[in-house]
């Protein structure tokens, strides 16, 4: 299994023993998480993945020019790759293509497989698992004389502290050789009233999505989380600059989640902060590509959805 139970089981330990009360982002996408964030993705309220695939459509020909012959692409996070598609379709065009989408819900890589059907010249290598060991997988498999376009889109970047999102951009700038190439995309800030909006939408797609991690970790770790007692909240903190999810808890509640050996009340108003989406300034992500080893070459912006597509290269060490 992609993400072990055993640090699934480590990771609610560490962030709900006491407040403020945490949990990482990726253990969102579970089978039934990973099928609620493809619905958030076609949300009216959420533009982020229709300016990224605009952005991707709009460039991969200027892409295509900068690629050998040869190429493995290698998408970090893909889900179902629908956005991917048309690049993929792009690039391979007069060029032996191997594509290894890494993601750590099965599901969304058998989506991913039946998305890519009948697309030629395309050999399909899915990897389940996290983010940097799918990438050592992935290169792992790499031939002689073969160039990489690592993908990291939809600005999953933004589910890291900005110290974290740092180094983990100089740990795979040491993966990478130099040459290869990196796109990487970012949402930018936007109007406070639209980016909330976007994580709070009308349908409650969003607030499912968040209380989800609720009923995984009833089915998984045999907690007792009451679905009704919790509210979905988006807050926009405008001095870090970041959307922060949480799930309020509407009443007093006595929580036991076993095989984690927890138990604790949740008072009530408390929350359990489930995630974090930094936004960008435009530039700012050119500032860390210097910082983290690559050039940055390009910065693509769509204007409809305030959003850029970076395309970086792993600079000589
Ligand atoms: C997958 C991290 C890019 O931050 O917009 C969407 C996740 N959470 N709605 C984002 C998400 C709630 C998404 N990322």
């Amino acid at each position: 299994m992609a993400t072990p139970l055993t640090d699934f089981i480590h990771d609610a330990r560490e962030g709900l023993a006491r407040p403020p009360r945490r949990l990482p982002a990726r253990y969102f996408y579970d089978a039934l998480g990973s099928a609620l964030f493809e619905a958030i993705t076609v949300l009216p309220e959420y533009g982020l993945t229709r300016a990224d695939a605009r952005l991707i459509r709009a460039h991969a020909a200027a892409l295509a020019r900068r690629l050998p012959r040869r190429v493995r692409v290698i998408e970090l996070g893909s889900g179902s790759a629908v956005k991917t598609r048309p690049l993929l379709e792009r690039l391979a065009r007069g060029r032996a293509l191997a594509y290894c989408p890494i993601d750590i819900s099965r599901a969304a890589l058998e989506r991913c497989a039946f998305e890519l059907r009948g697309l030629a010249g395309v050999a399909l290598r899915p990897i389940a698992a996290g983010y940097e060991a799918g990438l050592g997988r992935a290169l792992a498999g790499r031939r002689r004389g073969e160039g990489a376009l690592l993908l990291f889109l939809g600005s999953s970047i933004g589910n890291f502290e900005p110290e974290a999102a740092r180094a983990f951009l100089r740990r795979l700038r040491q993966r990478l050789d130099a040459g290869d190439l990196f796109l990487l995309g970012a949402d930018l800030v936007k109007d406070r009233a639209r980016l909330r909006r976007a994580y709070d939408d009308a349908a409650g797609v969003t607030a499912a999505f968040n209380k989800n991690l609720l009923a995984r970790m009833n089915r998984e770790l045999g907690a007792n989380f009451e679905l009704s007692g919790f509210a979905h909240e988006a807050r926009w903190n405008e001095t870090a600059r970041r959307i922060e999810m949480h799930l309020r808890a509407l009443r007093r509640q006595r929580i036991r989640i076993p095989a984690a050996g927890l138990a604790f009340t949740l008072r009530p108003g408390e929350t359990l902060w489930t995630e974090s989406c930094y936004k960008y300034r435009p530039g700012e992500l050119r500032a860390w590509a210097r910082q983290t080893g690559f050039k940055p070459l390009a910065e693509w912006r769509d204007r409809a959805w305030p959003f850029t597509e970076n395309l970086w290269q792993a600079a000589e060490a």
